[in-house]
């Protein structure tokens, strides 16, 4: 059921035309452990990449040099828990960077490259040491 949105001009006190949201998001939360130890638990709206979710909720060690271009590699992280995101096709792309990665492990992926989905609900990654 769509949400309808209307309200009153602060300005000049007259009705504003109504506003229609016909999707609402799936909010997804995911456990962060940054490279200190600490634990940050974020919620998401699916359809962001893992990325940008890890970003807005204000982890800076994820550097994501390349916004997401999937040409640098800086947004690495270790999947802990989450066996369908491991399943998640590995773009070429994706698997050659990786590759040049001093700490690539089993369960290496570039965050950019992970979209958040309701499969990923509870996702726990931990960002992965600087290269
Ligand atoms: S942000 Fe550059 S590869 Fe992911």
């Amino acid at each position: 059921m769509p949400a309808v949105l209307s309200g009153r001009c602060h300005c000049l006190g007259k009705q504003t035309p109504s506003i229609t949201i016909w999707r609402t998001f799936l909010m997804i939360s995911i456990t962060v452990k940054t490279r200190d130890g600490a634990l940050r638990t974020l919620d998401a709206p699916e359809g962001l990449s893992l990325m940008e979710a890890i970003r807005a909720g204000g982890i800076d060690e994820l550097l994501a040099l390349c916004g997401g271009c999937c040409s640098c590699a800086t947004c690495h992280i270790y999947v802990e828990e989450a066996p369908e995101a491991l399943k998640s096709p590995q773009g070429d792309d994706e698997n050659d960077l990786l590759e040049s990665l001093d700490f690539r492990k089993a369960n290496s992926r570039l965050s950019c490259q992970l979209t958040l989905s309701p499969e990923l609900q509870d996702l726990v990654v931990r960002i992965a040491p600087e290269d």
